[in-house]
């Protein structure tokens, strides 16, 4: 009797003390504590499928992550790197697990909120929905650069899905641009360094509330010009001719 209740408690103990450090609240609070940008980071636990493609072959030097500091620091590996997961030997999919490994380790080493999100502020309005739905379908369920820079199939998907979705609107017209290469500099530009400059949505409007009162105004010298010139030519006849 007082064996087995022994044997229940210890094994309640052994259950509370591993669920404790998988807490995501403890574990960020761990790395609240103890964290300093300056620190190197420690490779030593990189997921084994992913140490030659992202240690050895030198993807983390510093310098080739955009980062001036001699070592890995933390703040270069977390903050400064665009993406720097973009050496998993394979594209994240659900055929391959590496990438998934990767990204939580990386998650230990630098935070959850380290990762850097494509937030989609750079696409116009009217195809910001179709974007997001087929970077999901891209296995890429966080929207992080990690992920999405991986697949550059993406900045196809979403030039068709532009073409279609903004199809009804002007926007490209302001933009002066096509749908195929605005996608595709969104994608360099947002892989290479990370920035997504907003797409100017009210100056896209005031063209669009421009374009209508021009249209307007050439409605009214047109319709002003049909009826002016005949009244004119009638009074230049009258004049010459009734004499
Ligand atoms: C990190 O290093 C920089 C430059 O060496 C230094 O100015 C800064 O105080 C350091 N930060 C911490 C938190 O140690
Ligand atoms: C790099 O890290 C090593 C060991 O962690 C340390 O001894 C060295 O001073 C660091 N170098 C720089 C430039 O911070
Ligand atoms: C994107 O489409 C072009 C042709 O439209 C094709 O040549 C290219 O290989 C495609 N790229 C990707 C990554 O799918």
């Amino acid at each position: 009797m007082a064996l087995s209740q022994n044997l229940l408690f210890l094994s309640c103990l052994g259950a509370i003390s591993t669920a404790i450090p998988t807490t995501p609240l403890l574990k960020a609070r761990q790395f609240g504590s103890v964290s300093n940008p300056n620190d190197t980071v420690d490779v030593s636990g990189v997921p084994e499928c992913a140490v030659a493609n992202c240690v050895t072959s030198g993807e983390w030097i510093p310098a080739r992550l955009g980062c001036h500091t001699g070592n890995l620091t933390r703040e270069c590996f977390c903050q400064t790197a665009v993406a720097p997961l973009t050496c998993s030997p394979k594209a994240p999919s659900s055929e391959d697990n590496c990438f998934y490994e990767l990204q939580t380790w990386f998650s230990g080493i630098c935070g959850q909120n380290a990762v850097r999100i494509a937030d989609l502020s750079a696409i116009p309005d009217c195809g910001r929905d179709c974007t997001a739905a087929m970077i999901t379908e891209e296995d890429c369920a966080d929207d992080s650069l990690n992920c999405i820079c991986q697949k550059p199939e993406i900045y196809n998907k979403t030039a068709t899905c532009l073409s279609q979705a903004c199809s009804n609107t002007k926007v490209f017209k302001y933009l002066d641009d096509t749908p195929d290469h605005f996608a595709y500099s969104w994608y360099t530009i947002l892989c290479q360094t990370g920035v997504q400059e907003p797409f100017n949505e009210a100056g896209y409007q005031s063209w669009i509330n421009n374009g209508k009162w021009s249209h307007s105004l050439k409605v009214g010298l047109g319709v002003g010009l049909g009826i002016g010139s005949p009244v004119l030519i009638c009074l230049w006849i009258i004049v010459n001719f009734t004499s």
